[in-house]
């Protein structure tokens, strides 16, 4: 095995991660298929720059006053026919507040433009279908129900990827209909009860409260509150109350753990302005499906949803059986609840998660109840462990082998070349800390937990990562001698295993990051990148053995002090290699940097 074989083997696959990498961000950016949700914000695609041309292209409105339960015909054009736009991105503002309203109807059939859900709220922007050049493209628009006020329109037209334009559409006046106050929200409405129900009334005497955060139900600012009381043999009232923001959901659970997986459960969702309750059931892979017919029993009393916070007050069965189990109320079951964002057809991956932290029985429970968070002690120790085991201990110990074996000779330790202790220190550490973060995630998230692996491959990937890395000193256990024939078929599979176990551990701690359950800020990205950079940075200084003139000087006054050291090791049959000192030095800046950069990693998982 030359040097230098080695040498692009190990950079080879460097570039593969960072490409690897780039292609991912690339992936997001590419918007042939119509505007990303990021670009709601600033309504600017991410390429090109603003022209500061007046537009060629214009939004025309088809009236300029309507009712609010009429609808607008908008049509996007080029101001001359010549001209032609690739994409566009267009939102209701109210000329006010500035704020974006209304919601816009296109049917599925249509091929040049779709909706897009613009600050969490389903059709609130429309964008295009396909980067086809187009003249004209008309879509429809409808206010707020009960609207009263001037609307402006705001487009992006994107005429190439190096130029677009943005343009405001003359104003429309809209007068609230008088259809609009009788007929609000949803269907199922009964209106018995007052307009705005008060969750808060009757906690801990007449039904049983359970809420986050501590505290909340005296202050009465609760952020989800759930409340439970029976009224005959067999149905309970269940009230779901929670703040959210555009089209979200908070659900209930009946769980017989503290985990998601085989729970009954109520959702609470607001979808396209309409507040609806649904019965649905969590598989035991933690995928939630909505019972196509709700149990007997289940019936919606109540919705609201007012100033950001939704309603649902629903009749619930106490026996009753979802997927072929059946729960019985009268039991103790642990409370979940969760809110997230509305799907079509189910409610999404949760992003915040509250569990009560004792099982109660709802039948019979007036007490007041808060949530708390589940421990993510597990979690972190799993993060912190890799982070130490690979960007700090593998790392340092992955450059021993090839470039300190003629550096660290002089010295010995219980007859082993000071390299080689460090390294096998180094790689043992690393090890132990794997399988030991290894078992810890499969503990704490309770074995494996099946995700399509497109959607999030960090476990599949850290799973290969830690049989890789497993099987790294049981190979070393078995090398045969230094001058054995077949010693190079060693020192390659044992290259090989350890520098894919870390590209691939580098990679999962990058997708990590990205993982909602890991609650790191973006910043760890910078972090992870700059490690990266040093990594190979040091590969790249280690190697080229820049004699150029500064490390000539360098090297020239430190050898004096390496002679008289010789002398001192009269045993010493062997002397380190010239240069051993600047590698030592760079190594030493190496091993510091490492350290910084993975405690800070370290430091944001302890505080996430
Ligand atoms: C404008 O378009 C909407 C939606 O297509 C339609 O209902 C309305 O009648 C049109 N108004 C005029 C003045 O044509
Ligand atoms: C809108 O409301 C007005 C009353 O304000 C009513 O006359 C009209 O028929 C309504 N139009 C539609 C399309 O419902
Ligand atoms: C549920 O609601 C329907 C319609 O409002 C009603 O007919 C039915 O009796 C209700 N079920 C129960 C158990 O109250």
């Amino acid at each position: 095995m030359t040097k230098s074989s080695t040498l692009s083997t190990g950079h080879y696959l460097w570039v593969a991660t960072l490409w690897f990498l780039c292609l991912r961000l690339e992936s997001v950016t590419a918007y042939s298929a119509g505007a990303p949700t990021s670009a709601c914000p600033s309504m600017n695609p991410d390429h090109g720059s603003s022209s500061n041309n007046p537009s060629p292209f214009e939004s025309l409105l088809n009236q300029t006053e309507m009712l609010s339960n009429e609808s607008l015909k908008l049509t996007m054009q080029s101001v001359t026919t010549e001209k032609t736009f690739r994409g566009f991105l267009i939102m209701g503002f109210d000329a006010v507040t500035d704020l974006v309203i209304g919601t816009f109807q296109i049917d599925l059939s249509q091929d040049q433009s779709q909706t897009l859900k613009c600050f969490n709220t389903y059709d609130t922007a429309a964008t295009h279908r396909s980067s086809s050049k187009k003249t004209s493209v008309i879509v429809e628009w409808t206010p707020p129900m009960d609207f009263d006020g001037s609307v402006i329109f705001k487009t992006t037209f994107v005429e190439s990827k190096s130029t677009y334009y943005k343009q405001v559409s003359k104003e429309v006046k809209i007068k609230r209909s008088d259809t609009a106050i009788s007929s609000t929200t949803g269907p199922a409405l009964t209106t018995e009860e007052p307009e705005t129900p008060n969750v808060y009334e009757g906690c801990g005497t007449s039904k049983g409260c359970a809420a986050t955060p501590s505290g909340c139900i005296g202050l009465r600012n609760c952020l989800m509150i759930n409340t439970y009381k029976k009224l005959d043999d067999d149905n309970i009232q269940l009230e779901i109350y929670g703040q959210i923001t555009g089209d979200e959901y908070v659900a209930v659970a009946f769980s017989t753990d503290r985990k998601m997986g085989e729970d009954s459960v109520v959702e609470c969702v607001n979808n396209r302005n309409t507040v609806m309750a649904y019965q649905s059931y969590n598989t035991p892979e933690k995928i939630n499906s909505r019972i196509q017919s709700q149990s007997p029993g289940f019936n919606l009393t109540l919705t609201a949803f007012i100033d950001g916070f939704i309603y649902c007050k629903v009749q619930h069965p106490i026996r009753y059986t979802l997927n072929n189990i059946a729960f019985d109320l009268n039991q103790p079951y642990y409370l979940l609840m969760a809110s997230g964002p509305t799907g079509d057809f189910n409610i999404q991956q949760h992003t915040t998660d509250e569990s009560s932290s004792l099982a109660l029985t709802v039948t019979n429970a007036l007490c007041i109840q808060y949530f708390t968070e589940p421990s993510r002690v597990l979690k972190q120790l799993h993060g912190s462990f890799m982070v130490i085991a690979w960007l700090m201990a593998a790392s340092t110990g992955l450059l021993m082998p090839r470039y300190m074996k003629k550096t660290w000779v002089g010295k010995q330790f219980m007859k082993k070349d000071l390299w080689f202790v460090y390294h096998r220190g180094l790689m043992v550490l690393a090890w132990t800390l794997t399988v030991a973060g290894f078992i810890i995630i499969f503990v704490d998230v309770g074995g494996w937990v099946s995700e399509s692996v497109s959607e999030n491959p960090h476990p599949l990937i850290g799973c290969i990562t830690t049989v890789l890395a497993f099987i790294q000193p049981f190979m070393a256990l078995m090398r045969p001698g230094p001058n054995a024939p077949n010693r190079y078929i060693f020192n390659w599979a044992h290259m090989l295993v350890g520098y894919s176990a870390h590209i691939l551990a580098i990679t999962c701690i990058f997708l990590a990051v990205e993982m909602e359950e890991a609650e790191l800020p973006y910043e760890t990205y910078w972090i992870l990148t700059a490690h990266i950079c040093c990594y190979v940075g040091a590969h790249i200084i280690l190697t080229v053995k820049i004699r150029i003139f500064i490390f000539e000087t360098l090297y020239l006054a430190t050898r004096k002090n390496e002679n008289s050291d010789d002398v001192k090791q009269k045993e010493g049959p062997r002397k380190d290699d010239q240069g051993s000192s600047i590698r030592k030095t760079i190594l030493g800046a190496y091993v510091c940097v490492a350290i910084g950069l993975g405690i800070t990693v370290v430091v944001f998982i302890a505080a996430a």
